[in-house]
């Protein structure tokens, strides 16, 4: 019974390992070339299909990307040095605008890389890209350096803008295609991810900053200016006001410091606008927080100076902290989900403000109406006296 059961299970297992080959390996190529070896990459629906020669140390080889749009790029590096994207000896294929795929080769030397065709550190003799129903494939023959069989590979796909390759998106997929590969006998090895620590800090970063900067900062200045109104929450309303902003202001250092390391550890990529921005902000808030050392008395003529300014800076570092979250997830490009959420808090805080607003206003105008009858009243009995 136990022969019997191994059996169907040996059975069970080929079979299945045999229809996993067949998906790779019976692929039939429009050129009508056979491949020897095939590869299904565990990211980006990839597979890479290959003939090696020992006689002359080349490859050809296919690469093939299933279910590219005609408005994707797609792309497959050697990186013989090193790892990941810098340094990767890649084979691109580009979408033409009457929608065929032209291929070329390019050396990435930095994480803002032009794209532009160049030549690699090993020849490739013959390279070219076509689209047969909605799969990418990149032919090439590549002339194998010193010898080696087995390398790091990485590959990529991403949208075109305007013609130019528009950089690829962030998420897991697009970090983990990374893997080795070895042309002699067909092994390709898990890599890992090449970001995955800098992803987790990236997203820290993201979180500690959309929270301090970019939710608990307006929250805090809404205090102020609507607490304020009602007697009740008179001194409350100062003391809510400066833990709000003094949390968010630590907070909000924490993570501008992880970005500050963030932008000093990425060789290449510049994220300008973002730290230019982040940099004014930490500069405006520390600004912010001694001002209020030097905060005049409320009987202190200067003391009006000070509110304008206060206010002034205040209102700008809201804006900026607002502007630089939106700037900071087109960098992340997280799901989508992430910056709905955010538009919806800034929604709903917007909400808040403006009936907050009308409120405000309601009493001020309430009181200074009551004000003016018990003048009035005062002034009757005046009159009578
Ligand atoms: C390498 O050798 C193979 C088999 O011998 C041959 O078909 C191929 O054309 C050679 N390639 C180059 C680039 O010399
Ligand atoms: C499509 O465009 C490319 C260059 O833009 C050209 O080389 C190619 O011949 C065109 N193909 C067809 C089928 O029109």
């Amino acid at each position: 019974m136990g022969k019997i059961l191994l059996i169907l299970f040996c059975i069970l297992i080929s079979n299945l390992s045999l229809s996993s080959a067949q998906s790779c390996e019976s692929y039939a190529f429009s050129r009508n070339t056979n491949y020897a070896t095939c590869a299904s990459l565990p990211v980006l629906n990839s597979h890479l299909h290959w003939n090696y020669n020992p006689t002359n140390s080349t490859v050809d080889l296919a690469f093939r990307h299933t279910g590219t749009g005609t408005s994707q790029w797609v792309a497959w590096a050697l990186n013989v040095d090193g790892r990941g994207m810098r340094g990767a000896q890649t084979l691109v294929a580009v979408p033409n605008p009457n929608g065929t795929f032209r291929a070329y080769t390019t050396s990435i030397t930095s994480y803002q890389p032009d794209m532009q065709p160049s030549r690699l550190s090993f020849e490739v003799p013959t390279i070219m890209a076509e689209i047969v129903n909605g799969d990418v494939v990149i032919y090439a023959t590549l002339v194998l350096p010193s010898g080696r069989t087995s390398f790091n590979q990485v590959w990529q796909v991403g949208s075109m803008n305007n013609g130019a390759l528009a950089a690829h998106a962030f998420v897991a997929d697009n970090l983990n295609s990374v893997n080795t590969v070895d042309f002699s006998n067909g092994v390709t090895t898990a890599g890992g991810s090449v970001g995955g620590s800098r992803q987790r800090r990236r997203n820290t970063h993201g979180v500690l900053n959309a929270v301090s900067w970019g939710v608990l900062m307006p929250m805090g200045a809404m205090a102020a200016r609507y607490l304020k109104v009602f007697k009740a929450a008179n001194p409350a309303w100062f003391y809510i006001h400066v833990a709000t902003q003094t949390s968010a202001y630590g907070v909000g250092v924490a993570g501008w410091a992880t970005g500050i390391k963030l932008g000093s550890d990425s060789s290449g990529i510049q994220y300008d606008t973002h730290r230019n921005i982040g940099i004014i902000l930490f500069a405006f808030a520390t600004l912010q927080v001694f001002a209020l050392l030097l905060r005049p008395k409320p009987d202190n003529k200067y003391r009006f100076y000070w509110n304008i300014y206060h206010h002034s800076l205040g209102y700008s570092i809201i804006i900026l902290s607002i502007i630089n979250v939106y700037e900071g997830l087109d960098i992340l490009d997280p799901e989508k989900k992430w910056k709905n959420a955010y538009t919806g808090i800034l929604i709903s805080l917007g909400v808040i403000t403006v009936i907050a607003e009308a409120l405000t206003w309601f009493i001020v105008l309430k009181r200074k109406k009551e004000d003016k009858r018990t003048h009035a009243g005062t002034n009757g009995t005046n009159g009578h006296a």
